[in-house]
């Protein structure tokens, strides 16, 4: 049974015909690169057969490991950048409540907080002072091993540990996912004999939340990461079909991008999608900036953004496109209360649910955005859940190779990601980077 719905009927009728049918077959023949492995980047195309040859051995070890974290602990620090944490947030946040895990003690889940995804120092003393105050495990994730945002929260965060728990039970608290054999975290994970995942060599950053790096996370939020694989697998044999929809979507914004769209807003009405966004920016952004070409990816979560950025969408430059992800029910919903007064003049509400009228709001959105001549996709979902979820990830993942295809640039590398590093490693004085400083530190006197 299939639960991901694709409508395109308010976002190709400006398109001609002829245009339509030739990015369909672009998509199409890209759909087949992925497959035949014939494009650039072939070598980090393990994702694509993921869901499907995901090994059940792996799967019970992410489950032990996780559910041994989650017995000993009040607090699971996720320690990653980029592609080594995104996934893994946009499902835990998709899944759980909006508010936090604010419930009074006894918890019945674990505390869990992002590090090593900034540099900022205050950030850091107020993991410091949370290490201090719960039980607390680490999950450290790091494809290369080597990137510095990680690597610096790491040295603090295992210090704290070892000197709560003692060298030995600290290092029994830390689980590792890394490259199996190259890279700083590798040495360090098998001197200190860390818990350990590898990161296939064929799967890149961003494209890797079905492998430990995203499952590991996911499991000891205490979510499903078996439906997860499982829904992932439903879009797996889907893409194999001609005219998928993983294909449909790639043409379809190849084809706005073509006719002058240069932005795709992801806009959702469920505030629990924020994070998906943020990982789907990284995936696009990521996977198509690149040849000074490619869809600038943003996102709105509305009604909230209507409030600061409709007025933009509604009226300013015709540059943007939307992609709505609908969700169609709703986990837990509740009811607008009648006033007696009705001084807001709101009781013709009474009695709706929130829902419903959230709905309302973005049928409404979706009409006037079109007026204001914004092409719309629609991709609907039934509910937040691990199968969508799951669906969901590997749809987007699928149609970013196609669409990185047919816009003729590597999907898989991030060439561009270097140059700041350079800078930052020149301008901090690391050795081999003296000439790159001085002219650095020219410029900027
Ligand atoms: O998609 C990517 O490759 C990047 O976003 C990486 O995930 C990010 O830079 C973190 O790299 P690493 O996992 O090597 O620390």
């Amino acid at each position: 049974m299939f639960r991901i719905n694709l409508n395109l009927q308010n976002a190709d009728r400006d398109i001609a015909a002829v245009v339509m049918e030739q990015m369909s077959s672009r998509a199409l023949n890209s759909n087949k690169v992925i497959d035949n492995k014939s494009g650039d980047g072939s070598d980090y195309l393990g994702w694509s057969t993921l869901p499907e040859e995901m090994n059940s051995d792996e799967v019970a070890r992410i489950k032990s490991v996780a559910s041994k974290l989650r017995g000993q602990s009040e607090l699971i620090i996720i320690i990653g950048i980029g592609g080594s944490y995104l996934g893994a947030k946009s499902v835990i946040d998709a899944l759980s409540s909006s508010l936090g895990n604010i419930s009074k003690s006894p918890r019945k889940d674990p505390m869990i907080i992002y590090a090593g995804h900034q540099i900022s120092g205050s950030y850091a003393n107020e993991v410091k002072n949370l290490i201090s105050q719960y039980e607390t495990s680490v999950i450290v994730i790091s494809k290369s091993g080597t990137t510095t945002e990680p690597a610096i929260a790491f040295r603090f965060i295992k210090e704290e540990l070892e000197q709560k728990y003692g060298k030995s039970t600290a290092s029994s608290r830390i689980v590792a996912i890394t490259d199996k054999s190259r890279g700083a975290l590798k040495q360090l994970a098998t001197n200190e004999s860390y818990e350990t995942f590898d990161i296939p060599d064929n799967v890149g950053g961003r494209f890797s939340v079905l492998t430990a790096v995203g499952l590991l996370p996911i499991a000891v939020a205490g979510f499903d990461i078996q439906l997860l694989l499982d829904g992932a697998k439903q879009m797996q044999e889907l893409s194999k079909t001609p005219n998928n929809i993983m294909e449909q979507y790639a043409a379809i914004r190849n084809a706005l991008y073509s006719s002058g769209k240069k932005i795709e807003l992801m806009a959702s009405f469920e505030p629990k999608l924020q994070y998906f966004n943020e990982w789907w920016k990284q995936l696009y952004g990521e996977s198509e900036g690149k040849k000074n070409r490619g869809i600038y990816p943003s996102s709105v979560i509305y009604t909230t953004d209507l409030h600061s950025m409709g007025q933009y969408v509604q009226e300013g430059e015709r540059t943007l496109f939307e992609t709505f992800i609908k969700v169609k029910q709703q986990r837990d919903d509740m009811e607008i209360l009648m006033n007696a007064e009705n001084l807001d003049g709101l009781n013709f509400l009474a009695g709706m649910k929130f829902g419903e009228v959230n709905s309302v709001a973005e049928q409404a959105t979706i009409l006037a955005h079109i007026d204001g001549g914004v092409p719309v996709i629609e991709i609907s979902i039934e509910k937040l859940d691990e199968i969508n979820l799951g669906s969901l990830i590997y749809f987007f993942e699928r149609a970013c190779g196609i669409s990185g295809y047919m816009l003729g640039i590597n999907p898989f590398d991030q060439p561009g990601v270097e140059a700041y590093k350079n800078n930052m490693f020149a301008l901090l004085g690391k050795d081999g980077y003296e000439e790159l400083r001085e002219e650095l530190t020219n410029r900027i006197k």
